[in-house]
């Protein structure tokens, strides 16, 4: 070993020991005739000190520059009291150098390290090495370590046997594109990559195993988000003969404990709430329940005044109309509200009335709006009514289609609650229940909310009768506004498999062509069983207050799914496509 200790470790407990320390200069000053080098490994940055009484080793330390790679061997002592940095972990000492090395020399980087956020993204992902030296990825990377770490103690300790299954596969059902594998024995078949391990974990089940974790790569060819990579890691969970309450306290007392451990937070007992309240109240299957402001639905009030675009949808079944209150809100601008209509739009919605507070207690004339004119005075102080709305507040409209309405109000009050930050909490753990096992697609088919193998909460009779108001045994963890994790009890019997595949018109030729082997092991004594996958580079990026996947995975792909530094994806040879049997089609289709 060539250091005795990490640089981030000295501290007052070495003084006047002699330490030999390895690492990158972060760096260096010339005080004219002392030196000073700031050297950096992964624990952290102590300032070494060389003055001409160390000899032909003060002329070399004149020679280094940033992140050139140092051994160094010096005494440790105190700060003077004047000099001393509480900014840095070991700020109230130093080394004194009597011993340097230059293990390495480097190129000027391609960015100064503490300058990162005034270079590109793109730039960071091409010299990601380099990017990764910031103590702040540093400690992101650690945490990452000791969070699986703990996952796995947690789950290991609780029985869970570490299973890990194919990336090469066939294709799985989690509703994204697949990335494929060409095979070279088989002309022309291919594998598909895991979305997930969804199949072999419920196989794992019928074969005895009980209780399976991995921590396992998954990969999906989708449209991507600030919280979503093509390739990412889940703590993928199954249980045999259990309950969803099994499932999921199980689950959330491990993130409970991950969360106590690690960030020392209190998580407390997570609430549920059902699919439907949930739409309901904050127009989203994952609401940020920090924020304290709720829909309204004011349909009722509405199906009467002479404004089509209120009156429309208030007398259609398939649409919403619905009021957001925002108390204190009546100081938003007009710009801002401008910017708020823009913003939903994005959504679909085709506009964002409002209506202000500014003195209640002279009814009509106490309020500001440009849509009072069109719904009368009555109806106005009716809806105010409901809202209770009081001075000083804002209400904001959305009246359409019902999933435009709830998604564009559900992403405007989670914009407002960050813009007026109306946080009451840091944490709000939710688990979210009682989905639909169907929604409908555009064309009028139905798809399952989650994976065909869920399971419904009725029976086979009521789900053929009437498919949409099937409920499923389904979950999904949420933590402020994000799908942490979701799961299900699944199906272990043969007949309420294929009700499901019926309603979801997969015939029996698809059936056996995609999940075969699956039914064929449900026949073979499936006990009942069931689980759940938390995304954990989302847990990763929620525990470190991130707002990008990407600053929790090491070598994380752009929103383009490319990689940066290796350039992938990339051309090949001809030869080996030929091997594969591929010809590769030119731009133009040919
Ligand atoms: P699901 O598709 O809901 O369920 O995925 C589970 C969790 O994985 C994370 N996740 C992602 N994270 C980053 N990038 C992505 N592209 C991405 N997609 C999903 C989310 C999500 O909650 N087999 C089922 C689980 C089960 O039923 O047991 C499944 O994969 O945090
Ligand atoms: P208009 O009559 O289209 O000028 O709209 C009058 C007000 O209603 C404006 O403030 C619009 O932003 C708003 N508005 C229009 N369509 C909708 C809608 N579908 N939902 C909510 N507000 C709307």
């Amino acid at each position: 070993m060539y250091r005795s200790t990490y640089c981030g470790n000295v501290s007052r407990q070495h003084l006047n020991d002699q330490v030999t320390l390895c690492g990158w200069v972060d760096r260096r000053r010339d005080h004219g005739g002392v030196i000073f080098i700031d050297l950096r490994d992964r624990e952290g940055i102590i300032q070494v000190v060389f003055d001409p009484d160390a000899g032909d080793f003060f002329a070399l330390a004149d020679r280094v520059r940033s992140e050139y790679v140092l051994k160094i061997t010096g005494k440790v002592r105190a700060r003077s009291e004047d000099t001393v940095n509480p900014a840095m972990q070991s700020g109230d000492v130093e080394v004194y150098g009597t011993g340097l090395e230059i293990l390495n020399a480097a190129l000027t980087p391609p960015f100064q390290l503490d300058e990162h956020i005034s270079v590109g993204e793109d730039v960071r992902l091409k010299y990601r090495y380099m990017d990764l030296r910031r103590p702040h990825m540093q400690s992101s990377l650690k945490l990452r370590s000791v969070v699986s770490n703990s996952i796995r103690n947690y789950l290991s300790g609780n029985g869970f046997l570490d299973v890990e299954t194919p990336i090469m596969t066939r294709a799985t059902p989690e509703g994204a594109r697949d990335y494929l594998i060409p095979s070279r024995t088989y002309p022309g078949q291919f594998f598909a990559m895991p979305q997930s391990p969804q199949l072999f974990k419920q196989m794992l089940m019928v074969a005895g195993c009980d209780r399976y974790y991995q921590i396992a790569k998954c990969f999906r060819d989708e449209d991507l988000r600030a919280d979503r990579q093509p390739e990412f890691t889940q703590i993928d969970i199954e249980a045999s003969f259990v309950s969803e309450t099994d499932v999921m306290s199980m689950a959330e007392q491990m993130v409970v404990e991950v969360f106590a451990r690690h960030l020392q937070v209190e998580l407390g007992v997570f609430h549920q709430i059902t699919y439907a309240e949930a739409l309901q109240k904050y127009g989203s299957d994952k609401p940020d329940l920090r924020i304290p402001l709720e829909l309204v639905e004011i349909k009722d009030l509405l199906m009467d005044v002479d404004f089509k675009v209120f009156a429309g949808p208030a007398n259609d079944p398939d649409c919403r109309v619905s009021a957001l209150k925002v108390t204190g809100g009546a100081e938003i601008s007009r710009k801002r509200i401008d910017e708020y209509s823009q913003f939903v739009s994005i959504y679909g919605a085709k506009g964002l009335a409002w209506i202000k507070v500014n003195a209640s207690e002279e009814g009509i004339a106490g309020l500001q709006s440009p849509i009072i004119k069109f719904l009368g005075d009555a109806v106005t102080l009716k809806i105010m009514q409901r809202l209770d709305a009081k001075n000083g507040d804002i209400v904001f409209f959305g009246a359409d289609k019902a999933q435009i309405v709830s998604e564009a109000l559900g992403a405007l009050r989670c914009r407002i609650g960050a813009d007026l930050n109306l946080y009451t909490c840091d944490w709000a753990p939710v688990w979210v229940v009682d989905f639909p096992m169907f929604e409908r697609l555009d064309n009028g088919d139905l798809t399952s909310l989650h994976h065909p193998f869920t399971a419904p909460s009725c029976t086979i009779a009521e789900l053929q009768e009437n498919p949409s108001l099937a409920l499923s045994r389904a979950y999904d963890m949420v933590l402020n506004g994000y799908e942490l994790g979701g799961g299900s009890i699944r199906i272990h019997d043969q007949a309420m498999q294929a009700a499901v595949f019926e309603v979801l018109g997969i015939d029996e030729n698809e059936q056996r062509d995609k999940f075969g082997f699956l039914l064929d092991a449900l026949q073979y004594g499936a006990p009942p069983h069931g689980g759940i996958a938390l995304g954990l580079d989302r847990l990763m990026m929620l525990m470190l207050g991130s707002d990008s996947i990407r600053d929790v995975i090491a070598f994380p792909k752009t929103q383009s799914a490319a990689c940066l530094l290796t350039e992938a994806p990339s051309a090949v040879a001809s030869s080996q496509l030929r091997d594969l049997n591929i010809r590769v089609r030119n731009a133009e289709g040919q």
